[in-house]
């Protein structure tokens, strides 16, 4: 577990379901849970909040055993459309309570790492409506993803509660160290999403090859790596053997192996782009 800001805890490893249908992730969420994870991420652009929350009811584990975080849709940029999405977050999920919600982009998902447009005035106003759902009690923390240090101190410097997470990208080889430190010393906990790369670390010759000197599978390495960092990680599988072996991280890489790892050259490509093409259409696909 680590600790937000305000005291309450988060577990270090939570199942990511992007990518996941709606109808598959009933049953992914139930896989989940039973093999013991109790922090599940989705987000309203991921189509599949209705899917999660039946799988957490369907599971027979106690709702408040789990840690269940949602995004506001990464377009929602408005104070009245994002106080009607949280509300329909709430009513997807069939929940009355959500342990994080973040603000899913900086920026809109078509104009993100694309533009100098730093839509602070609108994330300010999307923010708002987090803090009231977070006064209300209604919210257990709020925070963001994908936020650089100056859209955090946009927040920061002109919001009354702070972002308590950031989650961002962060596997082995590419890792936003900058970020991190800013957000470790702010206290602001960091979430590694797509640690595993997508999957490419599995094909990764250097990383392969050390997860075979610790005797574990290239995906426990590189889970391990981003929690040895300080971060949570957030795989996902579709797998109950891969969600399974994901939470066997009972060993520790050594202070010179990090440092092998710090060093390894950026992944440039996911390989067979199964992702890429994916991951910028994916969204406007559920709109
Ligand atoms: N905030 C954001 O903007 C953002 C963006 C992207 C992702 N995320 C979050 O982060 C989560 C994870 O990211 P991701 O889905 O991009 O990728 P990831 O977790 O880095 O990698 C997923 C891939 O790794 C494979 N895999 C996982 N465990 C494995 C194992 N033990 N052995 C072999 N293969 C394994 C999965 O295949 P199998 O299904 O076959 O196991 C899948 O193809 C997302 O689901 C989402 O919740 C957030």
């Amino acid at each position: 577990m680590l600790r937000l800001a305000n005291g309450r805890e988060i577990p270090v490893l939570g199942a990511g379901t992007w990518m996941v249908e709606n109808e598959d992730a009933v049953q992914v969420v139930k896989d989940a849970l039973e093999v013991g994870y109790r922090h599940i991420d989705t987000a309203a652009s991921y189509g599949n909040e209705e899917g999660v929350g039946r799988g957490i009811r369907e599971s027979g584990v106690p709702r408040e055993e789990i840690y269940l975080t949602t995004k506001l849709r990464h377009n929602v940029k408005d104070y009245d459309l994002a106080v009607a999405e949280i509300d329909a977050s709430f009513e997807r999920l069939g929940v009355d309570f959500i342990d994080l919600m973040l603000i899913h982009s900086p920026q809109p998902w078509d104009k993100f790492r694309d533009t100098e447009e730093r839509f602070f005035e609108e994330n300010l106003a999307a923010w708002k409506a987090l803090e009231e759902a977070y006064k209300a009690g209604r919210i257990g923390a709020i925070g963001v993803s994908n936020f650089a240090q100056d859209d955090l101190e946009n927040i920061i410097n002109n919001a009354t509660v702070p972002p308590m997470v950031n989650q961002v990208l962060a596997h082995i080889t590419n890792v936003p160290t900058d970020v991190i430190e800013y957000c470790q010393s702010k206290g602001i906990v960091v979430e590694a999403y797509s640690p595993i790369a997508h999957g490419a670390i599995l094909k990764h010759d250097a990383a392969v090859k050390m997860a075979e000197k610790y005797d574990v599978s290239p995906a426990q390495l590189s889970l391990k790596y981003v929690l040895q960092l300080g971060l949570v990680a957030l795989p996902k599988s579709t797998k109950k053997a891969h969600m399974q072996s994901n939470l066997e991280l009972d060993f520790v890489i050594s202070d010179e192996d990090m440092a092998v790892l710090n060093e390894l050259p950026l992944i440039e490509s996911y390989g067979d782009d199964e992702y890429m093409p994916v991951f910028s259409t994916f969204y406007e696909d559920r709109e």
